[in-house]
């Protein structure tokens, strides 16, 4: 039986954090107390301008590889998770592969579920090492969400932050993914989505993410609910089995709620919203990593990682580290 298994986990965030103060310092009709209230965002980090989720998800993947032990000559399959890719193409996997100093390497792509595209990235790059095709995938969440967010919408522009998570998951005969769960409803679309494009040179529609905030908390909390207990359900464990969630860091409020429905103790969550604001498809391997490297994350341990995201896609995945 050939199993994926998370080798090496790394992160990236760039430059210093940015406050809620100072927010409303470069002039955001905001204030702490409202943010750090309804969201439990405390700060985020913000790229500059030049730059790109490739550059992001390099230093992320170079930590990974280090700590998976391996070269980036090993890497046969790059998967990255990204909204906010670097040009409309080459894909931003293929850029980082580039980076990364690999030629004539095994396939590389961009996976597109906004928020949910970490937990659909993992899952995907499961299969191709399952199947036995590959031997050991990067598999990436890159964003940089600051560059399609309406500075003068402060209901939307508060929320996010900019960063990269990676884990390198290679074959093994010991357990590692143990189930995985990938849904949508594409029906759901209008309350959360950056609905422009570019036509002949010119932005048509509207470039900046939109949502309907009160509609995505009840999606996502239900959702995020329904999965793990599917993963779970599929594994043939109970959720007392799992040691630590990993939930996509859109908000603290849906974090606590996610818990309480699962009856998961927050003490068992792993929760970065705090300090990363919503990094979308990158937040879950940024808590991971975080966790992993503070200790609280132990080998041999069960994680449950799971997301939800424009789309509406939603989905987990339940491994043994
Ligand atoms: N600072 C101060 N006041 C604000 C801000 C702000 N940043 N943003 C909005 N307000 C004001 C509004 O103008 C409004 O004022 P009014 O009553 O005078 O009209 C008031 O606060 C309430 O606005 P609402 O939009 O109704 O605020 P709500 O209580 O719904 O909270 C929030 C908004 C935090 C976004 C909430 O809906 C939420 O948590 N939604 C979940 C969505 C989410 O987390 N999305 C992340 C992306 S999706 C994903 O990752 C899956």
């Amino acid at each position: 039986m050939i199993y994926a298994r998370v080798a090496g986990t790394g992160s990236f965030l760039p430059g210093k954090p940015i406050t809620n103060d100072d927010l409303v310092a470069r002039g955001i009709e905001t204030s702490d107390e409202w943010i750090a209230e309804r969201t439990g965002i405390r700060m985020r980090h913000l790229a500059e301008p030049d730059v790109t989720a490739s550059q992001l998800a390099y230093e992320a993947s170079v930590r990974a590889i280090e700590a998976a032990g391996c070269q980036p000559s090993d890497i046969d399959l790059i998967i990255v998770a990204t909204s906010t890719p670097d040009y409309i193409f080459p894909s931003t996997a293929a850029l980082l592969q580039a980076r990364l100093g690999i030629t004539n390497g095994g396939a590389v792509f961009d996976l597109q579920a906004v928020c949910t595209g970490f937990a659909y990235a993992l899952a995907t790059a499961e299969k191709f090492i399952r199947s036995g095709s590959n031997k050991r995938a990067l598999v990436v969440g890159a964003e940089v969400f600051s560059r399609i967010l309406d500075w003068n919408d402060r209901g939307t522009c508060v929320l996010f932050g900019d960063g990269a998570g990676a884990v390198v998951l290679e074959a093994s005969a010991r357990p590692g993914i143990l189930a995985t769960a990938l849904h949508a409803d594409g029906s759901h679309s209008p309350i959360l989505s950056v609905p422009g494009q570019i036509n002949r040179g010119v932005v048509i529609g509207d470039p900046f993410l939109r949502m309907d905030g009160q509609a995505v908390f009840k999606f996502a909390v239900k959702v995020l609910g329904e999965v793990a207990r599917e993963v779970v359900e599929q594994a043939g464990l109970t959720m007392g089995d799992v040691d630590w969630l990993i939930p996509h860091q859109a908000n603290m409020r849906i974090l606590q709620a996610t818990g309480k429905r699962l009856g998961v103790p927050m003490e068992k969550v792993i929760a970065t919203v705090a300090q990363h604001g919503n990094t979308s498809a990158a937040s879950i391997p940024l808590a991971l990593d975080l966790a992993v490297r503070d200790g609280r994350v132990q080998r041999g341990q069960k994680l449950l990682l799971e997301g939800v995201g424009g789309g509406f896609t939603w989905g987990a995945v339940l491994l043994e580290f």
